[in-house]
């Protein structure tokens, strides 16, 4: 039986992925390794939306190419995701220790190229070919990795996107927009609750845009191509109909989900949060900049206004939500002035937390070739400064917790500390707290007692008092 060993990577649908691909490769009899050093086969799922990304793919596939050459002469090493799309085979040109590249619309064939492989049958396969369907083949989970249930799971509605934002390279590594149906999401997320999951995030590239332009259009004929796209209907996009459709689902008791768009995010969506109960207080609402110049250079479609006015809307919905964001720092063209508006907003807003990227040119995307590129120097400046009001607001966001009761789902054992154990708020904020497995999967009242880093400590004794 052979082993195999997957590192990750980038984003959350990356982490989706290798989940998929892991379990896929359970079922057709591998094991899954505890290390690189003992497995027969090692991938690595890779993520191009910064230069750092790719290096770090780079750097460790060349390790592992020095200590299986002198220790694992038959290891199989291999490169899937997004860089290995963007790359194809000039990863094999310049690495030829490497034995396949598999692009983003391929994961469901890992099994077979690995067999085919380790037989010795083929030397090298590179298939970075786009595929239709490929979206509604991310469906395999690993629930009992450590043969206990999951809580949480990651459910993938979505492939691709078709933005085209002006730094972004997705829409060249993960293709057009395709969307899988309705039911078929439903089915998965049934199942996965018929299993002990109680909290389901639903994943894409761009979720606001779900079911937009239709299901699978490659292979339908035209007739059956417009039954199949999913209208709005009752002023309600295809993406709250979803949302609808999967807080039916009995026993599932929270959704979540990631990445909408502030273009696509209009009053359906925000009313669905105070309709739908399941669906919690958090929402992760890319902003990239505060200056319209900048966000339209970014072919963002949206403006300033027209993002705090969405927040407005959210809080009034519901006045404890918890925002976060991702903004880039150091956009080609950007002054000081726009910077400071970037700062502005996020004083404006008071994000509960900001993922913050210092601006690296893609390949191929418009923004590389844009003039005025800033300097890396005005760059980590820039990141250094908005990193420091981010994180002293969300210091007193978290503070404030301090003393207030809150309802967790507990996910299993703190990763820091096995000895206690870690729940979410519905706002998405981690609890840490003295509790023992019986309590996984359990929603349990915690009074929070102290705030750390982006970490909230509870004791659900206090309440149970
Ligand atoms: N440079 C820096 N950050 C980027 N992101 C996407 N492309 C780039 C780039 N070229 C950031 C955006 C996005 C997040 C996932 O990564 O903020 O929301």
């Amino acid at each position: 039986m052979p082993s195999v060993f997957i590192k990750t990577y980038g984003c959350q649908m990356n982490e989706r992925d290798s989940e998929a691909v892991a379990a896929q490769l359970v079922t057709k009899g591998y094991s899954l390794a505890k290390s690189e050093s003992a497995a027969d086969v090692v991938l690595l799922n890779t993520c191009s939306v910064r230069d750092l990304a790719e290096q770090k793919a780079i750097n460790k596939m060349k390790n592992l190419v020095g200590t299986a050459k002198k220790d694992r002469p038959n290891q199989i090493l291999g490169y899937m995701g997004c860089m290995a799309q963007s790359r194809g085979k000039e990863l094999i040109e310049k690495l030829p220790d490497v034995d396949l590249v598999l692009g983003t619309q391929k994961f469901h064939r890992a099994a077979e190229y690995l067999d085919e492989l380790l037989a010795g049958k083929r030397e090298k396969i590179v298939d970075v070919e786009a595929e239709a369907k490929s979206e509604a083949t991310i469906r395999e989970h690993l629930l009992n990795g450590s043969a206990k249930t999951s809580v949480s799971a990651f459910v993938s509605i979505m492939q691709g996107c078709n933005q085209y934002c002006t730094f972004c390279i997705v829409p060249y590594t993960r293709g057009e927009e395709r969307s899988r149906s309705i039911p078929d999401i439903v089915a998965e997320c049934r199942q996965l609750v018929s299993q002990g999951v109680k909290e389901i995030t639903l994943l894409g590239q761009i979720v606001t845009s779900y079911g937009k332009r239709g299901f699978g259009r490659a292979e339908l004929p035209l007739g059956q191509d417009a039954q199949q796209r999913v209208p709005t209907t009752d002023g309600k996009s295809p993406f709250v109909q979803l949302l609808e459709a999967v807080h039916e689902i009995r026993g599932l008791e929270r959704i979540r989900f990631t990445a909408p768009h502030p273009k696509g995010y209009d009053d359906d969506l925000v009313e669905a949060y105070a309709r739908l109960p399941k669906l919690v207080e958090s929402a992760h609402l890319p902003v990239q900049s505060g200056s319209d110049r900048v966000l339209k250079l970014m072919h963002r479609g949206y403006t300033r206004d027209r993002f705090l006015g969405i927040i407005k809307k959210l809080r009034r919905a519901k006045p404890d939500i918890g925002i976060t964001t991702d903004i880039i720092v150091g956009f080609p063209g950007e002054t000081e002035d726009d910077f400071e508006q970037t700062l502005s907003l996020a004083r404006e807003v008071q994000f509960d937390n900001a993922y913050i990227f210092k601006y690296s040119q893609r390949r191929d995307t418009p923004a590389a070739g844009m003039p005025d590129q800033v300097p890396l120097k005005i760059r980590e400046e820039r990141n250094h400064r908005l990193l420091e009001t981010v994180n002293e607001i969300g210091k007193r966001k978290y503070d404030a917790f301090v003393g207030r009761r809150t309802q967790i789902l507990v996910e299993g054992p703190s990763k820091k500390n096995p000895a206690r154990m870690t729940g979410r708020t519905r706002c998405n904020k981690i609890v840490v707290f003295e509790g023992a497995e019986r309590h996984r999967g359990q929603l349990l009242d915690v009074k929070i007692t102290r705030a750390g880093s982006f970490t909230l400590y509870g004791d659900p004794a206090i309440v149970n008092l």
